[in-house]
């Protein structure tokens, strides 16, 4: 699998005077076929969602409504502040990325856009565990 960086993602805003249409297709504007989708709401800046890694799933995160900012690390001391707050733009998250996400908005609406099917097993939850993974290969 071709290992892509995490990234922000813009699509295009199909707006006329009735308002914007945004169009996401899997493979296309989602370098991903899309399995599964959820979406995060009710969350304040008092929360912190994510802090896990997943093994195999890659994601798309967008806010169409709100804002909230991700922070992105990948155990080997790099790491990155992405703020997501336009309805057309997301960031995309390979696998095995640490993340945080946190500073919701109250009218917060996270939408997720996931590579695979929910399975419990991958998600690395411990970010020591997460770190002896990743480091391990280059011992
Ligand atoms: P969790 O992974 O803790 O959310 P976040 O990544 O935002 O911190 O998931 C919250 C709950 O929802 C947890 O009980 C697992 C469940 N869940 C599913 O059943 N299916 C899913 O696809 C996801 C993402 C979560």
């Amino acid at each position: 699998m071709k290992y892509l960086e995490p990234h922000m993602l813009e699509f295009p805003q199909n707006g006329d005077e009735r308002g914007h249409l945004v169009v996401v297709e899997g493979e296309q504007d989602i370098p991903f076929d899309i399995k599964r989708i959820f979406y995060i709401y009710g969350s304040d800046e008092t929360v912190v969602r994510g802090q896990h890694a997943n093994c195999k799933t890659q994601f798309v995160l967008i806010n169409v409504a709100g804002r909230c900012k991700v922070k992105v690390c990948d155990g080997k001391g790099n790491e990155a502040v992405f703020l997501l707050n336009k309805p057309h733009t997301g960031i995309y998250l390979p696998s095995m990325v640490w993340k945080e996400m946190y500073d919701f908005s109250h009218d917060s609406v996270l939408l997720c856009l996931a590579s695979e099917h929910y399975d419990p097993g991958e998600y690395i939850r411990e970010y020591d565990e997460y770190l002896r993974i990743v480091n391990e290969g280059d011992k």
